[in-house]
């Protein structure tokens, strides 16, 4: 029994090391509840996420691809076909409204928990694995600087 407990005990502490990263709203700062999320998105990809703050999709051409075809379903209308911006702004660009949005971190919360007006939460239409997702076919796309593209950074 002692020793049964001594190892719930250490799950317990394990657990709380491997802290997760706190995730806010972009305006608000107010802290995102995730009970909204949709269901199935709890992948080990955004596990990943959850831990590090970065989107373990960036790069991976077949996800990149996936991610496309979501954008394309959900923010290409207002974002235009190649982000080029059109009711909503450019995502292609290093310009940013949010500059945290330069971020993975700041760029899941912005997707998660919506802006201003027309940009709304998109945890109505995306669980979190597809948010991953479609932010590894904006990244794909960018034609900024690369110097500014603080998710390349450690
Ligand atoms: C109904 C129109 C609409 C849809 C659909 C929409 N957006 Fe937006 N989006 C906007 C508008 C308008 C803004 C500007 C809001 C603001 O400045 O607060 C915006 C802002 C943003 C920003 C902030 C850009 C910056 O410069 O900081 C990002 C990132 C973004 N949208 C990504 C997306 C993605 C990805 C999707 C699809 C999952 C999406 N949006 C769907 C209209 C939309």
């Amino acid at each position: 029994m002692k020793k049964l407990l001594s190892i719930a005990l250490l799950a317990t502490f394990a657990a709380a090391a491997q802290a997760e990263i706190s995730l806010h709203h972009a305006i608000t700062g107010e802290v995102l509840d995730m009970s909204f999320a949709k269901k199935g998105g709890n992948t080990e990809a955004f596990k990943e996420f959850m831990q590090t703050g970065k989107n373990p999709y960036n790069g991976n051409k077949e996800v990149v691809e996936q991610g496309k075809s979501l954008y394309m379903t959900g923010c290409s209308g207002c974002h235009g076909h190649e982000a080029e911006g059109k009711l909503g702004p450019g995502l292609a660009d290093d310009y940013w409204t949010y500059p945290r949005n330069a971020t993975d971190q700041g760029l899941f919360e912005l997707l998660f928990g919506g802006a201003n007006g027309m940009m709304g939460p998109q945890y109505v239409s995306f669980n979190t694995d597809e948010m991953l997702k479609i932010m590894a076919f904006i990244r794909d796309i960018y034609t900024g600087d690369p110097k500014k593209a603080k998710w390349l950074k450690p």
